[in-house]
Order: structure tokens, then sequence, then C-alpha cells
């Protein structure tokens, strides 16, 4: 089976969150399993460097507003998958993030940036832009590259199968109705039942309407987003979906995320070296400014620092918490008033509170293993990464019952798990793991369990592989799309 992948971000080349993980380990996931993969990236300087061989397979002059425009195809570093690039240097040579400019602003011109992203994919798809490879699916993901799905809506039933997967419904890539005409699409596109949502344009909305099916990253979040609570604003488009709709739970990459290989912390361990955890501990503690503390809980938080997180939760129990001998050693960016309040919680606890406002990668290595629990109080969360790294280093995961955080993370068994988004509730499971922590076998032994659990991308890619010959079925059978 051809599949091709279109995306944003791909780690570690450019990554703003989770999705870059994903994409970078599920393409390799898939060919391991015996699919023919490849994958569609903008043509973003990270990337443009990094690509082995790139070559011109098409020219496709000026598009979306950018004068030149040229697909290239070359290997991705490390997993050598073929990876097409939109190199259109007007939208995508600059520097910064994919998606925001310096001031923390989206970038203007947003619209035609992932417009022509899907453009090129859907062209890919009906096999008019590489004549050697044509894809039987293409698996787009979040709304950078929902467009491909609407711009394969009018190849039916001959092109590709299109599955789209959200990451996380809350980002949805509004832009001006006024804006439309600059899509290129019939105008019934425009309609409600089209990317039309409240008086703007949602680029969500093209892969929930015109994708043959629909994913999103766990069991639980592919139930939550058909309600009021998570569907934010979209549930009525979800529930029109339904039996299109299924979860399938992200895995971690085992080669980047393995305490007993891992490059960047103080020393390797497994789970039958509980010394090893330990030096980690030490080390991190130095390197934070933490009292040697040998005895505390030491609990990490590795995040975007945005309400999604609930870290609102962390700062209003926090006090309390230090005060009973807790540790606390947090890292992120984002918001500035969470920034700020990070800040003035180290200095309000010196040597049990520890921050680090930036962003890490290794840092986040060090992190993880050298914390005894870490925590993910999420107000939502479509899966979460982070509470699987620490499942893998041994590092009880303390987490709301939601999204992923639900389905990775058994309550007594391999992590704490509460309930209510209030500092109270998060603070009275912190409580239950700082008792359990005066108990080191027992501790390490549930560290244990967690760390045994098959956390591996071979069972989702098997679904996904699955899930791919359902949708090309219902492409087959589906007729062309009817539009308002
Ligand atoms: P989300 O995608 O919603 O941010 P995930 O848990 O899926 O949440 O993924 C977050 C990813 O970003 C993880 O790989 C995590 O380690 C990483 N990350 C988040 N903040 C930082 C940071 N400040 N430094 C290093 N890595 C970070
Ligand atoms: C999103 C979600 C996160 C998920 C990640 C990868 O960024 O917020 O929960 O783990 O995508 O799928």
């Amino acid at each position: 089976m051809r599949v091709l992948h279109v995306a944003a971000e791909i780690y570690p080349l450019v990554k703003t969150g989770g999705l870059a993980d994903v994409v970078a380990a599920l393409p390799p996931a898939l060919a391991a399993e015996g699919a023919d993969v490849r994958l569609l990236l903008p043509g973003l300087p990270a990337v443009l460097d990094a690509v082995q061989s790139p070559r011109t397979v098409l020219d496709v002059g000026a598009a979306f507003g950018a004068m030149r425009v040229r697909l290239l195809k070359g290997r991705m570093p490390g997993t050598q998958l073929p990876v097409y690039l939109v190199d259109a240097p007007y939208l995508y040579r600059r520097g910064g993030s994919p998606y925001q400019a310096p001031d923390g602003s989206e970038w203007a011109d947003n619209l035609q940036r992932f417009a022509l992203l899907g453009w090129v994919g859907a062209h890919l798809a009906a096999g008019d832009a590489d004549p050697d490879w044509t894809p039987d699916v293409v698996h787009a993901h979040d709304w950078h590259a929902a467009m491909t799905c609407a711009y394969m809506a009018e190849h039916r039933p001959t092109a590709a199968a299109s599955v789209y997967t959200i990451h996380n419904l809350a980002f949805q890539g509004l832009f001006a109705h006024d804006d439309w005409a600059l899509l290129g699409l019939r105008s019934a596109f425009m309609s409600p039942a089209g990317l039309e949502f409240h008086g703007q344009l949602s680029f969500m909305k093209a892969g929930l309407k015109f994708a043959d099916a629909i994913t999103t990253v766990s069991p639980s979040y592919a139930r939550e987003i058909a309600t009021p609570e998570f569907g934010c604003g979209l549930e009525g488009v979800i529930q029109g979906r339904r039996g299109d709709v299924w979860g399938i739970l992200n895995g971690i990459d085992p080669q980047v995320w393995n305490p007993a290989a891992d490059a960047a912390i103080a020393t390797r361990y497994d789970a039958d070296q509980a010394a090893g955890k330990r030096a980690c501990r030490r080390a991190l503690q130095a390197e934070m400014g933490l009292a040697a503390d040998d005895k505390a809980l030491l609990v990490t938080v590795v995040s975007r620092l945005t309400s999604q997180k609930g870290l609102d939760l962390v700062l209003a129990a926090l006090p309390a918490l230090v005060a009973e001998g807790v540790q606390f050693a947090v890292q992120g960016t984002g918001d500035p008033a969470f920034e700020a309040a990070f800040r003035m919680a180290v200095d309000a606890h010196p040597g049990r509170v520890a921050v680090h406002i930036g962003y890490d990668e290794a840092s986040a290595h060090r992190l993880i293993a050298g914390a005894d629990a870490i925590a993910v109080p999420s107000r939502f969360e479509p899966c979460g990464l982070t509470q699987m790294y620490g499942l893998r280093y041994g590092t009880l995961p303390i987490v709301r019952r939601v999204g992923g955080l639900a389905d990775t993370v058994a309550d007594g068994v391999t992590g704490f798990v509460f309930d209510e988004a209030t500092p109270t509730a998060l603070a009275a499971t912190v409580r239950r793991a700082a008792a359990l922590h005066k108990d080191a076998a027992a501790w390490w032994r549930m560290a244990g369990t967690g760390m045994a659990q098959d956390l591996s991308w071979a069972g989702p890619a098997r679904q996904y592989l699955d899930l791919y010959q359902r949708a090309m079925a219902a492409r087959a059978a589906a007729p062309r799309v009817v539009l308002g």
C-alpha cells in the first residue's frame, strides 16, 4: 500500500509539539509493516537544509501568491524515507515558528501557505505531480494539511483515499471568509456544508467534511470531541461523521525515548537499575539548583505553558505541596502570564521549585529521567506524549482523566489519575503519590509496570493500515461530492 503523509512539522527539524514527534515516528512504523510511505512537507528552511539529495520533480510556476513554486523530492535524514517538499521561497523560507511571526501573531499569509500545501498534496494524490508514484492513501495531519482533503474531494472516486487526523481540535485554521477566492475552489465549498464556520473559513472543516476517514489520537478524545465540552463548536460536524471517526492511540519512538540508551541523561538505566535512575535524580537536582534531597517527591512538568495544559492547577497547588516537602522542576514556554508565575514560584521557594523557561529537547530528557513523577493535569488532551515518556522512564505520571491521559495511565497501577480540574484534586493526588513514594520498593515496582508497557508504534501502525483499507473501500464506494 502506498501512503503519503502530509504535515507541517517533523521532529527534529521543525517542532512545536507532539505532532512533530508523531509525523517523525508513524511513517517509519508503517514502512516497517510493509507500506510504501512518503512524506509531503512545506519547504521551511530547516527542512530544506536537512533533506538529502533533493531534486526537482515538478516546476509549478506561480501559485497561491508565490512567484515560484517547485516540488522537490529527497530523503529524510535518519529514516531515509522519500520526502516531497513544496519549495515556495516567498511563502516558506522564513525563520521562526511555522505558524507565527516573531511577535506571536499568526503569519498573515497562512491561508495561502497551508492551502498550497494541501493543493500540492491533492495533485500528488491525483497522480499528476509525480508520474512515478501515486499514493493509495493520503494521510493529512491537523488543519495545516487538511485542505488536501478538500482539494481531493473534487477527484472522487478515482484518486487516492484521504484520511485526516485531528491532533488538536482547538487549533482550527480560521480565516476571513472574504479570502475564499484565493483557494481556487468552487463557491459551493464555502457553504456551511463545506468550509464555512460561523462566518469564517475553517481549514479544520476541510478535513472533517471531506476526508474518507477521520482519526484522532486516542479513543477517549474520539468520544469527547462529539460533545460540546470538548468539541470546540465542531461537535455537530463530528457527530455528522459518526461512524467515520476513529481513535488510534499514539505510540512513542523507542529509539528517541529509551533510558537504557539515552545520550542526554546523566546515567543510563533500565527497569532493573534503580541506582541509575537515582543518579539521574541527583544530577537533575544539581543542574536545576534544587536541594539535594533524596526523600522528597520530585515532580516535573515539561509542557507548552497554555491553558490546555492545566498548569494553573499546578501553580495553585504548589505552595501547600512544597510546604509538605514536594519538589518541582518545570520546563516550558508559552503564555507570558504562566512564564511569569512560574518564575515567581522559584523566587518564593528557592531550592524546592526550579523552572527553565525555554525549549530544550536534551533537558526535557534529563527532567523526565531525573524526576520521580511527571504531572500532566490537562483540561483536555488529545493524546499527550510526555506521560508516555514518563512511563518509559519509570517516572510515574500524575494525570487528569481526559483524552489520551485516561487511555494511557491506570490509577494505582502505572500512575495516579484524578478527575476534577481543581487544585484540590491535583494536590490530593500528588499527596497520594508522595505517600507511596515513601515506600521505595513499592514505588519502583509501580515504575517497573509502566516501563514494561508496550508503547511502541507497531500496534498503532497496524491499526492505521486497517483503517487505510477501510478508507479505500469507502472512497471507491463514494459518490462525487455534492455541495450546497
Ligand atoms: P502538545 O503537542 O499538546 O504540546 P504532547 O505531550 O503531545 O503535547 O507533546 C509535547 C512534545 O513537546 C513532547 O515531545 C514534549 O517533550 C515536548 N515539549 C514541550 N515543551 C517542551 C520544552 N519546553 N522543551 C522541550 N520539549 C518540550
Ligand atoms: C497535539 C495534542 C497532544 C498530542 C499531539 C500528538 O498537539 O495536544 O495531546 O499528543 O498532538 O498527536
